[in-house]
């Protein structure tokens, strides 16, 4: 298997610019198959617009974006039959009954599903009673299981997940990453983005760093501490005499709060 082949997203110089504002600059990693891959950065590190930028809502500046093989400019639609999208905060018409948002997303990706089918789907995420409550009456993890659902309705090869737990309790978020960890069983891919320590050291396999639109370090979550841990400003922000994900990541990104 050729390198190109082990990967199911690539991303290479990808520069995204607002106006004069450069907010992602020269950013690249590479995400495998059957991988779950962290995005981990302060507010306004550039997660969000590299997502857009792989989903093709924004146009970036420089740079390439491999989805499945698919380049997202000359072969955009093969690009984005590829994925599945769960963008932050989603917010469906929160008037539609649960059952027919399943309905309108099984149409928008051409899923041949009928109403059993998609009954089974709501079964599997314990809200088969919920299907003619109304979306917005859900709570925030349901609503959360919701939206995991349909951005793997149609079974992609990538999913992006922008802050998939922010918000939720344990409970919620638990059952969140085993769903997550589900997608990687069937071999696919996630990238997901997330401010939270514990669930880039509990379910991502790697992770990058990313501050002012620059990734400042990739590796595995453990292969981070220890390749930092005698860095003496870590060493320096740590409590308690360990030294945590969190303490690497002050220690690379500052201890300048982001608006
Ligand atoms: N539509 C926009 N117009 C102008 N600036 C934007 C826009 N979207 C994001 N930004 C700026 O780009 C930077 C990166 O934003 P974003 O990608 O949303 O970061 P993150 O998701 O990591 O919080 C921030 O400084 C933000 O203010
Ligand atoms: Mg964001």
């Amino acid at each position: 298997m050729d390198k190109q082949a082990a990967y199911t997203l690539t991303v290479d110089g990808l520069s995204v610019s607002y106006g004069n504002f450069n907010a992602v600059q020269n950013v690249s990693f590479n995400v495998r198959k059957g991988e779950i891959f962290g995005l981990l950065g302060p507010n306004g590190a550039g997660k969000t617009s590299t997502l857009s930028a792989i989903e093709g809502l924004l146009k970036p500046q420089a740079g390439t974006i491999i989805v499945n093989g698919n380049n997202t400019v000359s072969k955009q639609l093969h690009a984005r039959a590829s994925l599945g999208v769960q963008l932050q905060s989603t917010s469906f018409q929160a008037e539609l009954f649960v059952i027919e948002v399943l309905q309108l997303y099984a149409g928008i990706y051409g899923v041949p599903a009928g109403k059993a089918e998609l009954m089974n789907i709501l079964k599997e995420i314990n809200l088969e009673g919920s299907a003619n409550k109304k979306f917005g009456e859900l709570s925030g993890g349901q609503q959360q299981r919701v939206s995991l659902v349909i951005a793997t309705i149609h079974n992609p090869r990538l999913v992006l997940l922008d802050e998939p737990t922010s918000g939720l309790d344990p409970q919620s978020r638990r059952q969140l990453w085993e769903r997550i960890e589900a997608i990687r069983e069937r071999g696919h891919a996630v990238l997901l983005t997330t401010h939270s320590m514990e669930e880039a050291e509990s379910v991502c396999d790697r992770i990058a760093i990313i501050d002012h639109g620059k990734v400042i370090a990739v590796d595995t979550p453990q292969g981070m501490i220890d390749k930092y841990k005698d860095d003496p400003e870590v060493v320096a922000v740590s409590r308690r005499g360990r030294i945590t994900l969190e303490d690497v990541f002050i220690a690379l990104t500052g201890k300048a709060i982001r608006s």
